[in-house]
């Protein structure tokens, strides 16, 4: 399977600023091989997937509702993602269980809501710096899968250590093949289709750690949250899968 890459931009961009980085994704892609797809926020997926339109770049979003339609103020159905052009969503991001409290139980609904509308889910999961310290994060990781995962899970998983987000810090290479095999043996022992899941690495990717992250076994690509707000580090991380 390709390797994914796939931008998540969180709460940053306006129309311009996000014409011009579509813009320049469109015109600086060329021929690369793994698939591409950012997640811009909810007010630009539609003005972005125009852009994108035909070039190969996919787009997707941040996060969806658990429920189809209804009363629920402020919040984003997945078929309504689907109707601006997204083809994948974000789901479990560890700012939103952090900063919204969702729960495994909240993002497993989720990720069905989202299969069922026809969007492909990227999970995220991923302990903390004290976790880790503590010899916890497999625990912490195998308990994230096996609750926010529905059994038929046909999707992307993404490991993100909560430490490495946004810091510059990045576990050891060995640390992410020992995370990967854990998550892919999970998922194996879960999922009828296990073994064919991509696992994405998360946590201050940039060009110059993307070619050694990504040729770690079961790393099937990488979720780059502020190197894919610069069009150049973005592509640079796409040509070193
Ligand atoms: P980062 O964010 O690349 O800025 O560390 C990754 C993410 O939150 O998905």
């Amino acid at each position: 399977m390709r390797p994914l890459i796939a931008g998540n931009w969180k709460m940053n961009g306006l129309t311009a600023s996000s014409a011009a980085l579509a813009h320049a994704l469109r015109q600086g892609i060329g021929d690369l091989a793994p698939e591409m797809l950012v997640c811009p926020p909810a007010t630009q997926i539609a003005a972005v997937a125009t852009i994108l339109d035909g070039s190969g770049i996919r787009v997707g979003g941040q996060d969806c509702h658990a429920q189809t339609q209804g009363a629920h103020t402020g919040e984003i159905s997945a078929a309504m993602l689907m109707d601006v052009g997204a083809s994948y969503v974000i789901l479990g991001h560890s700012e939103r269980r952090a900063d919204q409290g969702e729960t495994d139980a909240l993002v497993r609904a989720k990720t069905e809501a989202a299969v069922a509308a026809g969007l492909i889910p990227i999970v995220c999961v991923g302990e903390t710096e004290a976790q880790r310290l503590a010899g916890d994060h497999e625990a912490v990781v195998g308990a994230q899968i096996a609750g926010s995962l529905p059994p038929d899970f046909a999707g992307v998983i993404a490991y993100e250590p909560i430490w490495a987000i946004g810091t510059g810090r990045v576990p050891t290479i060995g640390d992410i093949a020992s995370m990967h095999a854990f998550i892919r043996a999970q998922l194996v022992s879960l999922h009828p289709n296990g073994g064919g899941l991509r696992i994405l690495y998360g946590g201050s990717v940039k060009p110059g750690n993307a070619a050694e992250i990504l040729a770690v076994p079961d790393v099937g690509g990488a979720l780059v949250g502020g190197a894919s707000l610069v069009v150049d580090d973005f592509l640079a991380i796409a040509r070193a899968a």
